[in-house]
């Protein structure tokens, strides 16, 4: 059986491809559509194993329908990288979330960077969050700084960001609702500049803590969280495992079926050494239970900061797990 260390908590881990504005035409689409089917069925049997990943890919609109007529009858899931404001009428240009429904869309990503910098304001991405839940389709909102600073500041940015876009939201919507952490500065980087697994561990706490000051505990630990910037198949097993994320929201390293595959492998079959250190996570973790320790708002922050300031001046920071990892 696949050692999987997630099984203990019986997690399906959602592996989610941004083509962004790839691959140029439609006969391109079908042919990486269909190595995307592939590789959903592979990691299908290996769910029955425990090692379960769900593979969504995100096409650009035109591609949707034909690649959900591909993935029929399969486990890939498609889903949409951004949705209008508009429920329809007179707007040009624009897509609505009930189109999407129609086309059989299970996720939409909503306020990507990409479409952030294109104008999407905090107060347009809650409008297209109401629109996407009004549709019973998954909700992916991405959230993230642009830069990040040792006082700590971006931490609020975070919380802004988080608040503004979930503010039309019920606490009934939130089972529709996946937050995305992607951090700006690390996406689309050459330089392996991805976030350790460490570090990415302490902003999920602090995500976690942010939720429930915001809500309650059980929309703070339910609610799935995803990493994005910068993933590839060196340091994907390091982000999931030590970063304890639910999945991956990965732009260019979804761009080669194989790389997405080398991604998806590297997960599901992880090395000795992560095993190793991820036990040891979980035994730390029984402990801190045990003494009914829980970390306070402060203390996360702290923590946070203290670890960001590794990675100043976009230098990565990378464990010694994720350094000795190598694509299988
Ligand atoms: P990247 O993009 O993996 O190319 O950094 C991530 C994203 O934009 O979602």
């Amino acid at each position: 059986m696949i050692y999987c260390p997630n099984m203990h908590k019986n997690k399906k881990l959602l592996i989610a491809a941004n083509w962004k504005m790839t691959p140029p035409t439609i006969q391109e689409a079908r042919k990486k559509a269909l190595l995307f089917k592939g590789i959903a069925k592979g990691y299908q049997r290996a769910a029955k194993a425990k090692a379960s990943l769900q593979v969504l890919v995100c096409p650009p609109y035109p591609f949707i329908s034909e690649i959900r007529e591909i993935f029929r009858n399969s486990p890939a899931l498609v889903g949409a990288q951004d949705v209008s404001e508009h429920d329809g009428g007179s707007k040009t240009g624009e897509v609505a979330s009930t189109m999407l429904q129609s086309l059989g869309v299970s996720h939409v990503v909503v306020g990507h960077s990409e479409r952030r910098s294109a104008g999407d304001t905090d107060e347009v991405i809650a409008i297209k969050l109401g629109q996407v839940i009004r549709t019973n389709t998954q909700v992916i909102l991405c959230i993230g700084e642009t830069v990040r600073d040792e006082e700590g500041e971006y931490l609020n940015a975070i919380k802004a960001q988080l608040k503004a876009g979930l503010a039309r939201l019920s606490n009934a919507d939130f089972s529709r609702v996946i937050i995305a952490y992607e951090p700006v500065w690390a996406i689309g980087r050459t330089d392996n500049v991805a976030l350790s697994g460490h570090d990415l561990h302490q902003m999920v706490i602090y995500i976690r803590k942010m939720l429930r000051d915001l809500y309650n505990d059980s929309i703070a630990t339910a609610t799935k969280i995803l990493y994005g910037g910068s993933v590839t198949p060196d340091n994907a097993e390091d982000i999931v495992w030590n970063g304890e994320v639910d999945g991956l929201l990965i732009g260019r390293a979804s761009f080669e079926a194989n790389t997405y595959e080398a991604i998806c492998k590297n997960i599901a079959l992880p090395t000795h050494s992560s095993m190793i250190m991820r036990e040891a996570a979980m035994r730390k973790m029984k402990t801190i239970k045990n003494n009914k320790t829980k970390p306070s708002v402060d203390k996360s922050k702290e923590k946070v900061v203290k670890g960001m300031k590794r990675v100043k001046k976009g230098k990565a920071v990378r464990s010694a797990v994720s350094k000795k990892t190598k694509t299988r």
